[in-house]
């Protein structure tokens, strides 16, 4: 038997929701795990920046794999894992979170589906430790996550068929780690606020579309305002967005990806001023418009 696992990009955090909201996005990454006779195992990478990415039992989705086998208290079988790479690494698109939710659902699919796909999403936020990449990685669509009495409540929001994400890679690597290491630990009742209310416009204006909503809405005081200084050009490239007609930009997850919002009619002109305004600081970039994926994690 072979699992064949195929995980969508995410962008978390969309402004005002950070740690608690994302999207999943039309860019992905395969997993396929195949149980053989031999010894050792097999990973074996193709694709975007295949050189990077582990080839031996530190690969997170061969680690994601052996938590499920050790949560239903079971031996894993040696295994073949072939990757296909279509999201870049260490850019603020959930590459990890791809990883994670493949290894858990190969091995789940492997296994005979012992654990729930509630229990999977509990072990895909342990391992991630937060939930915004994994959750609409695993489910699709954007989703919002809360900590309730009894687990997570996962909320969808709709998102409006006149909004396009646009997405600019730059050719530079962020970690999440030190994207994090930048932020305070406390804030003031007034950036509380400012966050509680900005959320609120977010979520509104996915839903309806409003243009005001959403301008506003993308805007935060809880971690872009810390992580602008490690992405070089940003204030350029949000003024070139702007320009260009978009509602707005920010950080796709934690960076460096920049994400942002706009009509159709307008995206493709986003998309060149991201790049050009990039341009000018020697940065390269790939930037172009994609669907929010409704679909999540599949097997194929
Ligand atoms: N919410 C997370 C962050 C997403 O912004 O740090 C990155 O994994």
């Amino acid at each position: 038997m072979t699992a064949m696992i195929r995980v969508p990009a995410t962008t978390a955090n969309l402004g005002a929701g950070f740690d608690c909201i994302g999207a999943a996005l039309s860019l992905y990454n395969e997993f396929t795990f195949t149980p053989i006779e031999t010894q050792s195992l097999v990973i074996a990478v193709q694709g975007l920046e295949a050189a990077k990415v582990h080839t031996d039992d530190r690969n997170l989705a061969y680690q994601a794999f052996l938590k499920l086998y050790t949560q239903i208290d079971r031996v894993p079988p040696v295994i073949q894992l072939e990757i296909k790479l279509g999201v870049p690494l260490a850019r603020g698109l959930g590459s990890s979170a791809t990883a994670i939710v493949g290894g858990l659902l190969g091995a789940n699919t492997l296994a005979g589906n012992p654990l729930s796909p509630a229990a999977v999403m509990q072990l895909a936020i342990e391992m991630e430790g937060h939930p915004d990449n994994v959750v609409p990685a695993l489910i699709g669509g954007c989703q919002l996550a809360a900590t309730a009495a009894n687990g997570w409540a996962i909320a969808d929001i709709p998102w409006h068929s006149s909004i396009v994400p646009v997405v600019a890679i730059p050719n530079f690597e962020l970690s999440t780690a030190e994207a994090r290491s930048v932020l305070p630990t406390e804030y003031s009742r007034a950036d509380a606020i400012f966050n509680t209310a900005h959320l609120g416009l977010m979520v509104r204006g996915l839903e309806t579309g409003n243009p005001d909503w959403l301008s506003a809405g993308l805007t935060d005081r809880l971690h872009q305002p810390y992580r602008q200084k490690l992405i070089p050009g940003y204030t350029d490239v949000e003024q070139a967005v702007i320009a260009a007609g978009g509602y707005g930009m920010v950080i796709s997850g934690a960076g460096p990806t920049l994400l942002a919002l706009a009509t159709a009619e307008c995206a493709e002109a986003v998309a060149t001023a991201m790049t050009q305004a990039w341009a000018k600081h020697d940065i390269e970039v790939s930037a172009r418009s994609l669907a929010v994926d409704l679909q999540g994690a599949r097997s194929c």
